[in-house]
């Protein structure tokens, strides 16, 4: 239909031309005839080369335009229409580089996102969820939709759409676990590639929170444990300034108690200021040699005298050629004295105290490297299931009254914790009501 209409366009004129002459008798017949005739067969055939060229760069020009045309394909083929035809090419080249680089930087982009340490949330205008970061999916899971549906995170959100400025809300999701979350809510103005328009970004703050909590506590604890024996001085001086202050037994009596305070407070601050060196320099694994055999012989002689007041037995199962272990032997001495010391405490007067020391099975409980276990077990009431995760935490006693009676701060096993992880060791408690308790610590014995 085109070839006809071209044809047509361009042999109207002259061949209406020719035949008006010569139906007016102005031109002869015959000639009129063939310039007619040459007319046709001329426009004809150049029609037919424009209707292909024409055909062919429409053709170019749709597949451009539908992203369909392969990379680098050249327009071939224009007779009358090169130009034209080196033209799209250009065009095609143009867009397809645009195009890669588009591409390019919206992979960029999602990397990235996906790359974020924090969670992050993409959402569309209608808040339904466009994308989620690894962060995210492994940090909420299924809990998203119950994270934005949080009264403080839907009005944080609706704040940063309507003015355009990032937007903060803190919240606290109670289930599965108490979780304290940061959130910052970014209106993303133009969109994204994906059509996202509100970023919301998730930090996790729960362990900012615990441990303020804790240092807190920490500072609390701290100063009731030294309030107790400092009042009761302060008492005593009252006491023996002035009712006390002609009565010679009882100022006796009275020093006496006062002392046990002094020396109390005396512990704590020990015990506060070894726990600080231990947590000082707890990255750095010692590398000193260390012969666990050696160190037992010598802390238990040191032993002798208390275990006879307690009439308590202590039992020895050392295994014969124990290998040599890394480690600072001040501190496992520590870790063995206040393990010894808690079995006298709160082990059975006139019982047995078992100290253990032997080559590690690897397996359920130990790590599958070499390694030494060193254990204290006694028979005393046991430690009720509940208290056993609490155990290594500054301060925290099974029966306040009875640690403080025997003198105990409630540091010993915190002091333990810190020493064996300086060692990359581990610590066990074991416990059954009724039949007695057992601290193992596994040490790593480093090969050379
Ligand atoms: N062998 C044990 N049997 C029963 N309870 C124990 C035993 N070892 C520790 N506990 C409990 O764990 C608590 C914490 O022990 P930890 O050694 O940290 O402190 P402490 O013995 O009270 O004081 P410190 O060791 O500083 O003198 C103790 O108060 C006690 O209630
Ligand atoms: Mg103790």
């Amino acid at each position: 239909m085109r070839f006809i209409g071209i044809a047509a366009f361009l042999a109207g004129v002259p061949v209406a031309v020719l035949g008006f002459l010569a139906a007016m008798g102005w031109a002869s017949f015959w000639p009129a005839l063939a310039g007619i005739a040459v007319c046709i067969a001329a426009s004809g055939a150049f029609a037919l080369v424009w209707a292909h060229d024409l055909d062919l760069l429409t053709d170019a020009v749709r597949l451009v335009a539908s992203d369909e045309r392969p990379p680098g394909h050249r327009s071939e083929g224009p007779v009358l229409m090169e130009a034209l035809g080196r033209e799209v090419d250009r065009i095609s080249r143009r867009l397809a580089t645009r195009t890669a680089l588009q591409e390019q930087h919206r992979r960029a982009d999602t990397l990235i996102l996906e790359r974020l340490p924090d969670p992050v949330l993409v959402l569309a205008r209608d808040r339904t969820i466009r994308r989620t970061n690894a962060a995210a999916r492994l940090a909420f899971g299924e809990e998203k939709a119950a994270v934005l549906r949080h009264p403080a995170i839907r009005g944080a959100i609706d704040k940063a759409m309507a003015t355009k400025q990032s937007q903060t809300a803190e919240i606290s999701l109670p289930a599965p676990v108490q979780r304290d979350i940061y959130a910052t809510i970014v209106p993303m103005d133009p969109p994204l590639a994906d059509g996202g328009e509100i970023l919301v970004v998730l930090s996790d703050r729960t362990r900012e929170r615990v441990i303020e909590h804790m240092r807190a506590d920490f500072v609390a604890n701290v100063s009731h444990e030294l309030r107790t024996p400092l009042a009761s001085l302060i008492g005593f001086i009252e006491t023996l300034r002035g009712p006390a202050a002609d009565d010679p037994p009882a100022q006796q009596r009275f020093l006496e108690i006062m002392a046990e305070q002094g020396a109390r407070m005396n512990r704590l601050i020990d015990d506060l200021l070894s726990l600080s060196r231990i947590e000082l320099n707890e990255h750095q694994v010692p590398s000193e040699p260390l012969d666990l055999k050696r160190l037992l012989d010598r802390i238990v002689a040191g032993y002798e005298p208390r275990l006879k007041d307690r009439n308590v037995e202590l039992a020895l199962r050392i295994e014969a050629g124990l290998p040599i272990l890394s480690g600072d032997a001040d501190q496992m001495a520590q870790v063995l004295q206040n393990l010894l010391d808690n079995g006298l405490k709160y082990g059975r007067d006139g019982g047995t105290l078992t100290l253990t020391a032997a080559v590690a099975t690897p397996g359920k409980i130990w790590p599958s490297r070499r390694g030494v276990v060193v254990s204290v077990a006694d028979q005393g009431s046991g430690i009720p299931k509940e208290h056993l995760p609490r155990l290594t935490e500054r301060f925290y006693r099974v029966d306040k009254g009875r640690s403080r009676a025997v003198g105990g701060t409630g540091l010993g096993l915190a002091i333990v914790k810190h020493i064996v992880n300086r060692h990359r060791g581990h610590l066990l408690i074991e416990s059954e009501i009724g039949k007695g308790t057992t601290v193992s610590v596994w040490l790593p014995v480093v090969q050379s």
